[in-house]
């Protein structure tokens, strides 16, 4: 198998974790005999640094001429001021439209061994085992009209667009169902139907694609609802289907369920060039300490070659690798709790990774 990866480091503990995700992949590629390919390119702050741009021509070119993207994270607090189109995150964010991609698939699988990480009771958080669906490319992070409303120098007034045309919401719809009928067959579609016009065209349009679906159960939930039902009964979920900015906010908090949000991957599919990058974001407070959790990009990792290189056995090999480490006690300082045996640096946890995926593959 032979697949061309570009690389996007990016910001902060970015870097970090993208190294460790590397590694397993060179790994991997050693041990199967595949043929990965990488090629590194600037996006966000240190593109803006370098190339006064957070998504240089360069980097979207390597993309383009790439098979999968893979990216660390973006936003640095230097940048904090710049107008929203000036940021990092607009690097981020152009990149995303570019490539297409408009279906965010964000696993939480609930990790035995966290059980004393998590926040939430362990009979509560076992066995939890949610896809988060998030809608991309369309809602209030890219609807126009926006801006600011300036009188005599001064801003005095700004302003976003909800908007979702009913194609946006089908072809994701059509994502999420599909990919629940390879899990426990039920989807909860998320929104506010109860105050929005786009949440009730989007409850409209679920509710017609479902149709297509009879072996998947539908069920609607009020956004706020979900946000409290995700930490009191997490495990009553399957797949959750919902808009842009919903599925950003849900998503972190469905990582409190195993105790980081450093754990969490993601995979973005549907157009051009797939995407993957992990959940989290550059975490400027802890960057550049070599203590960043680099699980949430390695899995990312594992998420490419399932769903672009159709690696299957190989992907589930990096996660059965995930879980013995933290099984055998090891964990990142995000991770530690009374359970922790040994409390490992990002490229420890990288290593003990890649080691325990040699063993699997050998056997
Ligand atoms: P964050 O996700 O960077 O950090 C939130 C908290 O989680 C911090 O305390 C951080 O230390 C911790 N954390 C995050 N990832 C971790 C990991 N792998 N290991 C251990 N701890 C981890 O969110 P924030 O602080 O709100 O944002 C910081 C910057 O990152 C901002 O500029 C924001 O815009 C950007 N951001 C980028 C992405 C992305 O590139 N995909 C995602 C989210 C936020
Ligand atoms: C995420 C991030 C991004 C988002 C930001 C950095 C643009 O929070 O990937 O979850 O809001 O989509
Ligand atoms: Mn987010």
């Amino acid at each position: 198998m032979k697949l061309k990866v570009a690389l996007l480091p990016g910001d902060g503990i970015g870097p970090e974790v993208i190294d460790e995700a590397v590694r397993i992949l060179k790994t991997i590629g050693e041990l199967c005999d595949h043929d990965f390919e990488f090629i590194e390119k600037l996006i966000g702050g240190v593109a803006i640094r370098d190339c006064g741009s957070p998504l240089p021509v360069e980097t979207l070119d390597a993309c383009f001429a790439s098979d999968a993207v893979l990216l660390g994270a973006v936003g640095a607090p230097r940048y904090d001021d710049l107008p929203p189109d000036k940021r990092p995150e607009a690097g981020l964010l152009t990149l995303r439209r570019a490539l297409g991609g408009y279906a965010n698939l964000r696993p939480v699988v609930f990790y035995d061994a966290l059980a004393p990480s998590s926040p939430l009771r362990p009979e509560t958080a076992r066995g939890a085992d949610i896809l988060i669906v998030r809608e991309l490319l369309g809602g209030l992070y890219f609807s126009e009209p926006r801006g600011f409303v300036v009188e005599a120098g001064k801003q005095i007034a700004a302003y976003n667009t909800l908007r979702y045309e009913t194609y946006e919401i089908e072809r994701v719809a059509h994502i999420a169902f599909q990919a629940a009928r390879q899990r426990r067959r039920k989807v909860t579609s998320v929104d506010k139907a109860n105050v929005l016009e786009t949440s009730q065209l989007w409850r409209e349009t679920v509710t017609r694609v479902a149709a297509s679906y009879p072996e998947v159960s539908l069920e609607h939930l009020y956004v706020d609802a979900c946000a409290m039902r995700l930490v009191t009964h997490p495990q009553r979920f399957d797949v959750i289907l919902t808009e842009n900015l919903f599925g950003d906010i849900l998503s972190d908090e469905a990582a409190v369920i195993n105790g980081s949000l450093g754990t969490l991957a993601s995979a973005t599919i549907g157009g051009a060039i797939d995407l993957y990058e992990p959940v989290h974001g550059s975490a400027p407070d802890i960057a550049g300490r070599g203590i960043a959790n680099p699980i949430g990009a390695i899995a990312s990792a594992a998420l490419m070659l399932r769903y672009t290189a159709h690696l299957e056995q190989e992907a589930s090999d990096i996660e059965t690798a995930i879980r013995q480490v933290l099984d055998a006690g090891y964990a990142t300082p995000d991770l530690q709790s009374e359970a922790t045996r040994c409390v490992v640096g990002t490229a420890e946890m990288g290593q003990l990774i890649t080691e325990a995926l040699a063993e699997i593959v050998d056997r």
